[in-house]
């Protein structure tokens, strides 16, 4: 979709090093939208489309929110611009919005800027009274993102840094394997680095808790055309932005993932400038 007057940045802001959160007037995805879904966007005329996790909105003021990582060419230009200034177009809600069950507790642990991704989820579970604990981790204080958001949607909140500047020193796992222990859980969620998501995956595996992990990191184009986010689910072929980005994360075939370029990268889960393969 192209509005020929363009999409108004209502609002800039720095979240962490090179990492920014926009609020962008889009009424129609504004209202459409459901967790975990995705929109494409395109700063300029002639840029490519970067797909970005939609992270919030409000449908009566039209209204969304996205973070967006400088990490190559578009987003550093798009990283220039200002409140008051316009996108050139944005398409959404695209994607399959997050199943997240009816009643019971919902641990959602996100990693890095998996956070955007998962502040709708928590939203929407509280919205309808579901019991939701947040596990959000970072590599230190500066990279832990929308804590107060999660903690606001959240009817508890860990916080984990590597390095220990916040919260508890380690990573998510581990209190998450604490919250299993202690209460019974119907879904985890989890959005992240793909190790993160994958031990996330195995630590809920035994118990036989429907997990859901997030792979909005691995699409390229967001149009099903390239293949570039193919992922082994099951033993079937499936295409992250046609298919997902969520899928169950018992059946993500993570060791196929673990060949891929960005296995190891700190910001998957956050608009890349990618190149096709
Ligand atoms: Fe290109 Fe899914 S992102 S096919």
């Amino acid at each position: 979709e192209v509005n020929a007057d363009g999409y108004l940045i209502l609002e800039k802001r720095l979240l962490a090093p090179e990492t920014w959160s926009f609020i962008v007037q889009a009424p129609m995805v504004a209202r459409g939208r459901k967790p975990g879904q995705f929109l494409m966007v395109a700063p300029f005329e002639k840029s490519e489309r970067i797909p970005l996790t939609l992270a919030d909105g409000d449908a009566r003021k039209g209204w969304i929110r996205f973070v967006m990582v400088e990490v190559g060419a578009t987003t550093k230009a798009m990283g220039k611009l200002n409140q008051g200034d316009k996108l050139f177009a944005v398409a959404g809600p695209m994607g399959r919005p997050t199943e997240l069950v009816d009643e019971g507790t919902v641990v959602l642990v996100a990693g890095g800027y998996g956070s955007a991704a998962i502040l709708p989820a928590a939203q929407a579970l509280k919205a309808r009274g579901q019991r939701v604990v947040t596990v959000l981790g970072g590599r230190s204080r500066e990279r832990v993102l929308l804590a107060e958001e999660l903690e606001a949607a959240s009817d508890e909140l860990i916080i984990t840094t590597d390095d220990g500047t916040l919260g508890r020193k380690g990573i998510v796992t581990q209190p998450l394997a604490e919250i299993l222990e202690r209460e019974p859980v119907a879904e985890v969620v989890a959005v992240g680095p793909m190790p993160m998501m994958q031990a996330v995956s195995e630590s809920t595996r035994e118990k036989g808790i429907f997990t859901l992990v997030s792979l909005n990191a691995l699409m390229v184009d967001g149009t099903g055309m390239c293949g570039g986010c193919r992922v082994s689910v099951g033993g079937e072929m499936k295409f992250a932005c046609f298919d997902g980005p969520d899928f169950d994360g018992h059946k993500v075939d993570f060791n196929m993932l673990r060949m891929r370029q960005n296995w190891y990268k700190e910001d998957e889960t956050a608009a890349q400038d990618h190149v096709c393969n």
